[in-house]
């Protein structure tokens, strides 16, 4: 056989970037229309309340029957788009969320409100124990105070509610600075792969090891997790499987900024501002890598840089105003814009595509190692178009609403082909009609 014919064969056409005709259909009305409807009733197919011990609960799951419970950060993503809808039901997600933190500040990972996780379900989740917790003892990438103002925002109809929150709001972040950066240089820590909601991405294999997510090894990272009463200071001192990870900093300095201007800071900003202020720079300082012009995360007690290139390496974008825009422009040029990286046919890819580790299909429920998420177009694509590069972000968008025309709402969706993946009717990915609006 001739080489170019086997190379035909193994690289399908559709598979090519570009390929697709109907990725040149304009935007119009009546695709949006189409597109706020498919996620408005998504959001109230998984909508669910109730009342726990006395306590009222109202929330969105992310899809059924895979994810029943209440996730932090897809919680805040549904608020979000929920404004758009209907802001009485985005008030009560998020108030729902604030209401499943303890006295102290922590807000769960994952909060069980119909059905605790027993001694079967325990070992998978975060938990104290495995008689029955209502909730993980771990965190989840912390924007509950950006959603806050958002939904804020959008809430006229109840002025109270962009104060009522506040206590809470400082007790929680006040607590994710005070126990989860141990070393005391400004980003936080997680020590679990899954606190940042990127699960199974490929750049925490040289973090977490035989320990990480996909691998029967985590959950022998729990259980010690557990011995360790998730304290990441003690985890710190012992082991070196934590992370400083890059998107979970960026969600925590925009929550930041967005907890301050709650809380009333002036101009020249306070407290809350400028701790925003330090992740920033700490960011800028310890995970920028100048050879790649990527940011980096950093694993163990010698902050190794974790080299793998995905979406998050990027999400520092979303921080225009703190970074120096030539930094800001080399992610855009070199990585986000490139064919061989992440300029995908379809939406923004979780991993480089230039990554041997980019894995573009389903691959056995083992998450964000390729696939495009609405959430990274969601966090991308606004600082993409504010720094001038307006085709390209429109490009991104019309990709997806293509991909959610054909596919409906999926978990996530091949970045070549468009094809949905994984879960159905999944509610963070309602998260393109925000982008589109
Ligand atoms: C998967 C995703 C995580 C999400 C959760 C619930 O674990 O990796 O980001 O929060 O599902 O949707």
């Amino acid at each position: 056989m001739k080489a170019g014919a086997h190379r035909r064969r193994v690289t399908p056409r559709v598979e090519r970037p570009g390929w697709d005709p109907a990725l040149d259909l304009p935007l119009d009305d009546a695709r949006r229309a189409r597109l706020n409807q498919l996620a408005e009733t998504v959001l109230r197919r998984n909508w669910r309340e109730g009342t726990k011990h006395g306590v009222p609960y109202a929330f969105t799951c992310p899809a059924t029957p895979r994810y029943r419970h209440q996730w932090y950060w897809d919680s805040c993503f549904h608020a979000i788009v929920w404004r758009r809808f209907d802001p009485a039901r985005a008030r009560a997600e998020l108030r729902t969320l604030l209401s499943a933190g303890d006295p102290d500040g922590l807000i769960p990972h994952t909060t069980f409100w119909d059905h605790p996780a027993m001694w079967r379900r325990a070992p998978f989740y975060g938990t104290r124990s495995f008689h029955g917790d209502g909730a993980t003892a771990t965190i989840q990438t912390p924007l509950l105070a950006l959603a806050w103002e958002l939904v804020a925002d959008a809430s006229p109809d109840d002025r109270g509610f962009r104060t009522e929150g506040i206590d809470a709001l400082r007790r929680h972040y006040a607590w994710l600075l005070r126990e989860r950066d141990p070393d005391g240089d400004g980003l936080i820590s997680i020590v679990l792969p899954d606190e940042s909601g990127l699960d199974d991405a490929p750049k925490y294999a040289d973090a977490f090891r035989w320990m990480r997510h996909d691998l029967p090894g985590s959950w022998w990272l729990i259980a010690r997790a557990r011995r360790l009463g998730y304290d990441a200071g003690r985890i710190a001192e012992r082991c070196d499987e934590h992370v400083e990870d890059v998107l979970v900093n960026v969600f925590l300095a925009r929550s930041l900024r967005a907890l301050g201007r709650l809380a009333g800071e002036g101009e020249n900003g306070g407290f809350w501002t400028g701790r925003a202020a330090r992740i920033e720079q700490a960011l800028l300082d310890r995970c920028h890598d100048e050879r790649t012009g990527l940011f980096l995360d950093l694993a163990g007690r010698g902050e190794r840089p974790l080299t793998v290139s995905t979406w998050s390496s990027l999400a520092p974008l979303a921080l225009r105003d703190a970074i120096p825009e030539d930094v800001l422009r080399r992610l855009v040029e070199e990585h986000l814009l490139d064919p061989r990286r992440y300029a995908a046919p379809f939406g923004i890819p979780s991993v480089s595509m230039e990554e041997r580790s980019f894995t573009p299909g389903f691959d056995r429920w083992r998450c964000w190692r390729g696939p495009s998420w609405m959430v990274s177009a969601w966090l991308l694509v606004p600082p993409l178009r504010e720094l001038g590069y307006e085709r390209e972000a429109q490009r991104i968008v019309t990709s997806l609403v293509l991909a959610t025309e054909r596919a409906g709402l999926r978990e996530y969706y091949n970045p070549l082909t468009g094809r949905g993946l994984a879960a159905h009717g999944f509610g963070m990915s309602a998260l393109l009609a925000d982008l589109v609006a």
